[in-house]
This record gives C-alpha cells, sequence and structure tokens, in this order.
C-alpha cells in the first residue's frame, strides 16, 4: 500500500467498519510508523481499486494485527482470507514468534476468519472499545516456526491458489516482502 492507495482505503473503512469505530491515521502509519506494515488485496489489473486491505505491527517478536477490511459488496470471496494470509505470512517472514490481535466479541465473521487462522482466545481485556465500551477478546497464533503452525499456513496457502487460481501473490496481493514467492513455494512443514 503506498499514499496512492489511503483515498480508496479510507472508503473501504468507512464502508465495512460500523460507525463510531475509530479510523485508522493511514498517512502518519505509511510515513513515520516505522513497525507498521500495510497491505491491500485488488481485483482487477495492477491499478484497479483496492477491494480489501489489512495492517500489522512488528513489534520485537511479536506481530500484531491492527486492521483488516474488505469492501462489503465483495465479502465472502476470500479476499480477507487473502490480506489475513498476507500479513502472517509477512510476520513469519520478519521471523516474528506469533501473532495477536484484538476483535470484539460480536464481531462472529472475523472471528471465523481468525479461527481458520489458528487463533484462539488468550484472554480478554474488559471495555476495550470507546465506541461502546465493549470488551475485546484476544487471540494469538501458536508460535509461527512450529511444525503445526507451518502446516497450517501451507494448507491455507494452497487453499488460496486454489481460490485464486491465476496466482494471488502477483495478481492480488501487493507490498509482500519481495520473499513472498518463494515462501508461496515452500514444501508444507513437516
Ligand atoms: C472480517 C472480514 C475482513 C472477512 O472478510 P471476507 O472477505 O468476507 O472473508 P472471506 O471471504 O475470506 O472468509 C473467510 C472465512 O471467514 C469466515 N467468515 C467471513 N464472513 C463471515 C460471516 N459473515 N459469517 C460467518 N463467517 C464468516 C468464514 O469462516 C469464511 O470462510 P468460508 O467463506 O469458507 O466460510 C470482513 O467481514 C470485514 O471486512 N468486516 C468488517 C471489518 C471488520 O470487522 N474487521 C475485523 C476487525 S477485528
Amino acid at each position: 500500500m503506498t499514499p496512492a492507495d489511503i483515498p480508496a482505503v479510507i472508503a473501504i473503512e468507512r464502508a465495512a467498519y460500523s460507525a463510531g469505530w475509530p479510523t485508522t491515521v493511514f498517512e502518519r502509519e505509511l510515513t513515520t510508523n516505522a513497525l507498521a506494515r500495510y497491505l491491500i488485496a485488488r481485483e482487477g489489473p495492477p491499478g484497479a481499486p483496492p477491494v480489501a486491505f489489512g495492517g500489522v505491527w512488528l513489534m520485537v517478536d511479536q506481530a500484531h494485527v491492527v486492521t483488516i477490511a474488505v469492501r462489503p459488496e465483495c465479502q465472502r470471496r476470500g479476499f480477507g482470507r487473502l490480506v489475513l494470509h498476507g500479513l502472517v505470512e509477512l510476520a513469519t517472514l520478519a521471523g516474528m514468534e506469533s501473532v495477536t490481535l484484538e476483535v470484539r466479541p460480536s464481531n462472529e465473521p472475523a472471528r471465523a476468519l481468525y479461527r481458520r487462522y489458528g487463533f484462539y482466545e488468550v484472554g480478554i481485556r474488559k471495555r476495550y472499545y470507546a465506541d461502546n465500551h465493549e470488551d475485546a477478546i484476544i487471540m494469538t497464533t501458536e508460535p509461527l516456526d512450529s511444525p503445526a503452525y507451518r502446516a497450517r499456513l501451507a494448507r491455507l496457502r494452497s487453499e488460496l491458489g486454489a481460490r485464486f487460481p491465476a496466482g494471488f501473490t502477483a495478481r492480488h496481493l501487493e507490498a509482500v516482502l519481495p520473499a513472498w514467492s518463494a515462501a508461496a513455494q515452500e514444501k508444507p512443514g513437516p
């Protein structure tokens, strides 16, 4: 994601998140937050408007997913998986030990997506969300370099390959580390 994508990404954020949810300060994230990495997914040729985006902070040895959203009319077509996959691959390639995030208990679509990626619940932050004082569920992955998680990521990668048969790495997901393609070819862990 580059500054040129910010207006389209803000439009996705506004459409996908309920009113009252805090908005991301994308300019600052892209220009001054050295920990932040943002991805966008486009449908169509390079330069087509993004349909989804997500961001992660790489903090010492822990990655933290800070946002992920798909344009409402494009949901349930695999783009959430695609972006989350990219964020987890980024964290893996950056040597992070695991990935964490917070999610609202009421957000069943997001919780289901995260469970699919092996996130499990490890705690609650009471009254975490400022707009309605809803608690946050804290979710985390197994160690990213564990054989079990490597096998899970490889299986999910091949599922995405079936969903985006023309090669999701090049056509659908931008701004992943150059090593992405090499990682996508890796064999599943033992
Ligand atoms: C959460 C979100 C990113 C999922 O994106 P998506 O593109 O619809 O997700 P995918 O099509 O990749 O679906 C992946 C899996 O997530 C789960 N899922 C997604 N939407 C779901 C829904 N409405 N109900 C139940 N499960 C759902 C399913 O397990 C799904 O797999 P399946 O389609 O094979 O059943 C999207 O709903 C969104 O943008 N929500 C608003 C913003 C938001 O809540 N972000 C998360 C903040 S913590």
